[in-house]
């Protein structure tokens, strides 16, 4: 049990707060949010009442106890983002309202604030009051050594499913100019735990730029700053995704950035395209590497806004390149070891000759 002493107005009144959060049989409050991928992201369960001393109108002090707070709503509750901290928010009887901000540091949610709104104009809750309205707000120095015991929100790894394909593209002066058609699914490890985001390409904006020897698809949405696809030319012939870069709102709040310039992905010729309907990864750090699903790109060479034939990834299967790597290093140690015995063979030789 965690209880609060908040103070309005110096010497006008009381409130003491308690909460008992963990194994409590009946709990009274129950909140469960989910974001816009259906995940749990802030799930508390809690029972909390307030004891609160207010003024009468003969200038004596009452104490009144509110522990029943009958049908609660959660208005104003909110799972957080990189901008605005978990909230949860608590409306009830005539005119309650009990508002807690969470900061996180690392792993370890902490109340920011606590405010605690009633109204003794409610004379059935507040006999003879004096009426007035109060807010008060728990000392924020005092209020932040609240331990993890708080409702922590809590984010649960969304279930994986393949993510749904989106087309995107991007035009130029002349029409279209990059064409892309794709699943995404992001993975990021972080502290050595995956979490995997499925890219929604409905909530998905996109934009870029071409040039001649560049191209650039970025993606963004409300929890990723922008995803960048950055193609190259290469050899004058040929072109690949050479660069990834991602800044990312993560649920508990903290900003995930990374790129790679110096990729090698999705090689294929100019004036073609590339396709996979396999899942292909890109791994572009350690900690972030991309999932792709039914992927067909062409940045360069578009023709009236359509696909140019494909070259599809099972012809960049390098793994027969292997044996034959290995085969010709075998034949190359062959041929040095037939070389040696003929040298030897012939020093041999012309030593017998000299005899
Ligand atoms: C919270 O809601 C989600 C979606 O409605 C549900 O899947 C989950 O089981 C709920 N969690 C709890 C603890 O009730
Ligand atoms: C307030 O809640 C605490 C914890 O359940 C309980 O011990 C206390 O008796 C309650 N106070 C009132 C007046 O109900
Ligand atoms: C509030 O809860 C009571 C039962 O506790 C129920 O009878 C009543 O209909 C509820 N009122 C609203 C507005 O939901
Ligand atoms: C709170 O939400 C309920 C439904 O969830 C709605 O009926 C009510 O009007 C909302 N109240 C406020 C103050 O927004
Ligand atoms: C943060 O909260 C403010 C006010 O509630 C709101 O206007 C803003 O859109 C929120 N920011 C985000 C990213 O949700
Ligand atoms: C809680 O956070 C919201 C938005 O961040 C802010 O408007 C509000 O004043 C905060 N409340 C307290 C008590 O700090
Ligand atoms: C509460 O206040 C209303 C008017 O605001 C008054 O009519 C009523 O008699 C009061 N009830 C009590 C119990 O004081
Ligand atoms: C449009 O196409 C012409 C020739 O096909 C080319 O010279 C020009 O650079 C293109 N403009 C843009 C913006 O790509
Ligand atoms: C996410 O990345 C981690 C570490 O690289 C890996 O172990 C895990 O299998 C990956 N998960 C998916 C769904 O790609
Ligand atoms: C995207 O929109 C399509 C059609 O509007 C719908 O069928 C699909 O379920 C939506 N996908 C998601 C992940 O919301
Ligand atoms: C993506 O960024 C553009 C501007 O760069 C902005 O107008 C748009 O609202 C953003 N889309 C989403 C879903 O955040
Ligand atoms: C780019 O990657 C190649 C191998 O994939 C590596 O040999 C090279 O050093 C890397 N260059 C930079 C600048 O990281």
């Amino acid at each position: 049990m965690v209880c609060f002493r908040l103070s309005p107005v110096p010497g006008s009144g009381l409130v003491l707060l308690c909460l008992v959060l963990g194994a409590v049989s009946s709990y009274t409050l129950e909140l469960n949010l989910t974001d816009s991928e259906k995940a749990t992201c802030l799930y508390a369960k809690w029972q909390m009442n307030f004891t609160i001393r207010y003024e009468t109108t003969s200038k004596n002090y009452k104490v009144v106890t509110i522990s029943d707070l009958g049908n609660a709503t959660y208005n104003g509750s909110i799972c957080g983002d990189y901008q605005n901290g978990s909230r949860i928010a608590v409306q009830f009887g005539s005119g309650f309202s009990w508002i807690v901000n969470f900061t996180k540091d690392v792993s370890t949610y902490s109340i920011h604030s606590i405010s605690f709104s009633y109204d003794t104009s409610d004379n059935s809750t507040f006999p003879d009051a004096e009426k007035k309205e109060f807010l008060c707000e728990k000392d924020k120095t005092l209020t932040t050594v609240v331990p993890t015991t708080v409702p922590s929100p809590t984010t649960t790894p969304t279930p994986k499913e393949k993510p749904e394909v989106g087309s995107y593209w991007v035009k130029n002066g002349n029409g279209t100019c990059l064409l892309a058609t794709m699943g995404l699914q992001l993975n990021i490890t972080q502290d050595k735990v995956a979490s995997v985001i499925n890219i929604n390409p409905n909530t998905t904006h996109f934009t870029g730029s071409c040039h001649s020897q560049t191209a650039l698809l970025r993606l963004n949405s409300s929890n990723i700053k922008y995803l960048d696809f950055v193609f190259a030319v290469k050899n004058e012939n040929r072109f690949y995704l050479k660069e990834v870069n991602i800044s990312m709102y993560l649920v508990n709040g903290s900003v995930f950035s990374i790129g790679n310039n110096n990729l090698t992905y999705w090689d294929a010729p100019l004036g073609s395209s590339y396709m996979c309907n396999r899942e292909q990864t890109v791994s572009v750090s350690g900690a972030f590497q991309i999932n792709t699903f039914d992927l067909r790109v062409q940045p360069f060479s578009v023709v009236e806004g359509k696909y140019s034939t494909a070259q599809d990834c099972s012809a960049d299967d390098d793994n027969f390149l292997v044996p034959i790597a290995v085969g010709a290093a075998l034949a190359g140690v062959l041929i040095l070891v037939l070389l040696a015995y003929f040298i030897g063979l012939k020093r041999h030789h012309a030593g017998y000759e000299q005899f």
